[in-house]
């Protein structure tokens, strides 16, 4: 079974942009590939943050993934703070890592921009992503669009390491994306990408009043002004996106012929996708309800994932020490 390996940062309660574009994605694989799948916290500290914060939200993560249907065993699900080879496995690669491609990523460029001062964690943050990957030589790696350029150095370096150590036999793979079936998600102001500091989301744990007091004013085809214009779903900007998401394709066809049709307004059409949504979240929202009483349990599957990610990654660490010249 080909390896995958993928990665989300310790952001707080999911959103449907981050379930759609990464979790959602992750439950599907979860049993077609060997997965591993972790909480980055050592790459959100990349920026300023405040303990207490990154505590809450690390936790807020986990019971989200476990919650949303990720199943320890299925997959190995681990926070990478419990796993110290990562970061060990990413001083080696910082030594084979040129650093104009390191100044050249548009990401390093974007947060290093509004940064009083630039610490050298957010220059070096894709070598810690290129060790994650490589650490369990994953073959394959869900991500979206924004990651590619991420996933172009970690097969630089995979490359730069296997040259210089295993020549012959290349020990590391080339890991190469697989992109998430759902592209870009556009947040409900129509505009922007979703995210929980623009607020142009829907909270997972939202509860279905406050899911529909989000939707009901969400922007849609700006062409259509009343019910009885025909409007055009490829032109709605937040909702049909998001029926493509949660309905069936019986309903997506019907939303489109109605759409088109102006039989329905742009109301009747986010019920139905309300409808759907709170079908499909409502289980997610009370089985994080029951883990956020059970915090040992939570901490329990964690600690057990990090037992189970070490072993692949101290048998890595082991064979790349001794191939480097170094003792163990
Ligand atoms: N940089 C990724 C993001 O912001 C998170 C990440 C860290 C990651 N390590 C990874 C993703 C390894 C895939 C594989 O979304």
């Amino acid at each position: 079974m080909p390896r995958i390996f993928s990665g989300i940062q310790p952001s707080g309660e999911l959103h449907i942009g981050n379930y759609l574009g990464a979790v959602k994605n992750w439950v599907a694989l979860q049993g077609q590939f060997e997965a591993f799948f972790c909480v980055v916290n050592y790459h959100a500290i990349t920026l300023p943050y405040a303990k207490a914060d990154l505590e809450s939200r690390t936790r807020e993560m986990a019971i989200g993934l476990l919650a949303s249907g990720l199943d320890p065993a299925k997959c190995t699900l681990f926070i990478q703070s419990q796993v110290p080879e990562h970061t060990e496995l990413a001083w080696i690669f910082n030594t084979l890592t040129p650093l104009g491609e390191l100044e050249r990523q548009t990401q390093f460029k974007e947060k290093s921009a509004w940064q009083e001062q630039v610490m050298a964690g957010i220059l070096n943050y894709p070598v810690l992503q290129a060790a994650d990957i490589l650490l369990y030589r994953a073959d394959l790696v869900p991500v979206g669009e924004d990651q590619i350029q991420h996933l172009e150095l970690s097969r630089v370096i995979a490359r730069n390491w296997n040259a210089r150590f295993s020549p012959d036999a290349p020990y590391f793979p080339e890991p190469q994306p697989k992109l998430t079936p759902t592209r870009r998600i556009v947040g409900l102001d129509g505009q922007a990408k979703m995210s929980k500091s623009v607020g142009n989301t829907v909270g997972l744990m939202d509860s279905p009043e406050a899911m529909w007091d989000k939707l009901r004013p969400a922007v849609t085809d700006p062409a259509r002004q009343k019910k009885t214009d025909p409007g055009d779903p490829d032109k709605c900007a937040a909702i049909f996106p998001l029926h493509r998401a949660f309905s069936t394709d019986t309903t997506v066809a019907e939303v489109e012929a109605n759409c088109r049709g102006a039989k329905w307004g742009c109301i009747d059409c986010k019920k139905v996708l309300h409808a759907n949504m709170v079908a499909e979240l409502t289980p997610i929202r009370s089985r994080a309800a029951e883990l956020k009483t059970a915090p040992a349990a939570v901490d329990a599957a964690f600690a057990e994932g990090a037992e189970k990610a070490r072993a692949v990654a101290r048998a890595t660490i082991a064979d790349v020490k001794s191939r480097m010249g170094l003792p163990q």
